[in-house]
């Protein structure tokens, strides 16, 4: 027996679990459940929760141990393993990561074993006119790998493709300047340091649920083996069209409490930034291995 109970949203990902109090301990059986509709679905949504960051931790740790961002002046002081996620500047410094990924990606695809997954807590939202804006997508890749023709199903499996980081940089702050009034405020978000690039095959079997799930990147990948180059690009471009078609795509409009997790194997994410740096967004995140 549990406490839980589910409302689906009509789409293969991001359903409302209900009936959780993250400021309590999660009795063992209600954990199970969040943890089988955390596989089933790939994204949930927890809403309601008034919880403290030690809250935050203790709920993420039992998934699994963390993973501590590595840019340790974005992490919260005295939780260094919450990410602040946050455009607000306290005393002259970002208390957090302003942008966390303003295009369609899974977390950490730049690092050989990306995390399982994150946990993303809303602390402040910006409301205009009664509606909240900077909304968060999700599109599942579990479902796209399902749905994928079988002529591209033949193409991309067992087939990797390379991931450059200095490659998305670049095409970041390049796409950044396009939208930004102030060019050089854009370009200076292009980060100092070097990342070697890697490679990733383009369908990761789901360590748990051993569901195939499609493996991409918006802006990310530079080139896909035993291919050329236009041809890969086109692919990659087919892939991630496929991936984040309407239907299989999840909006989440955040209310404070909300905290929404998701799988790095099976979604794809997207931040929405439509809203003026005069409004305050401030978010927690875990990290889980
Ligand atoms: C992240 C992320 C999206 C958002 O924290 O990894 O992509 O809407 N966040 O803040
Ligand atoms: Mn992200």
């Amino acid at each position: 027996m549990t406490n839980i109970t589910l409302e689906p949203n009509g789409k293969p990902l991001g359903p409302k679990v209900l009936g959780l109090d993250l400021g309590q301990e999660v009795p063992e059986a209600d954990f199970a459940e969040v943890q089988r509709l955390y596989e089933e679905y790939g994204v949930i949504v927890i809403p309601g929760q008034d919880i403290s960051p030690q809250d935050l931790i203790r709920f993420s740790k039992r998934f699994s141990e963390l993973v501590r961002f590595p840019m340790v002046q974005f992490n919260l002081p005295e939780e260094p393993d919450i990410l602040v996620v946050s455009n607000v500047i306290e005393d002259g410094k970002p208390i957090g990561v302003g942008d966390a990924g303003r295009c369609w990606h899974t977390d950490m695809w730049y690092t050989d074993n990306p995390p399982r997954g994150s946990l993303l807590h809303a602390r402040e939202v910006p409301v205009k006119d009664g509606r909240a804006l900077g909304d968060t997508m999700f599109a599942s890749t579990a479902h796209a790998y399902d749905t994928l023709p079988a002529d591209l199903k033949k193409l991309v499996n067992g087939r990797s493709a390379t991931f450059s980081h200095d490659f998305h940089a670049e095409w970041r702050a390049a796409k950044a300047a396009e939208q930004a009034d102030d060019k050089s405020a854009a370009r200076k978000t292009r980060s100092a340091t070097s990342i070697p690039d890697i490679k990733h095959p383009l369908v990761k079997t789901h360590p748990v649920t051993g569901r195939d799930c499609l493996y991409v990147s918006e802006g990310a990948i530079v080139g896909v083996d035993g291919m050329e180059h236009a041809e890969a690009m086109a692919l990659v471009d087919e892939l991630l069209a496929h991936v984040t078609r309407e239907e299989a795509v999840y909006r989440h409009n955040w209310k404070v409490g909300d905290l929404v997790m998701w799988d790095n194997y099976s979604c794809l994410h997207c931040a929405i930034a439509d809203f003026p740096s005069s409004m305050r967004r401030r978010m927690y995140r875990t990290t889980i291995r």
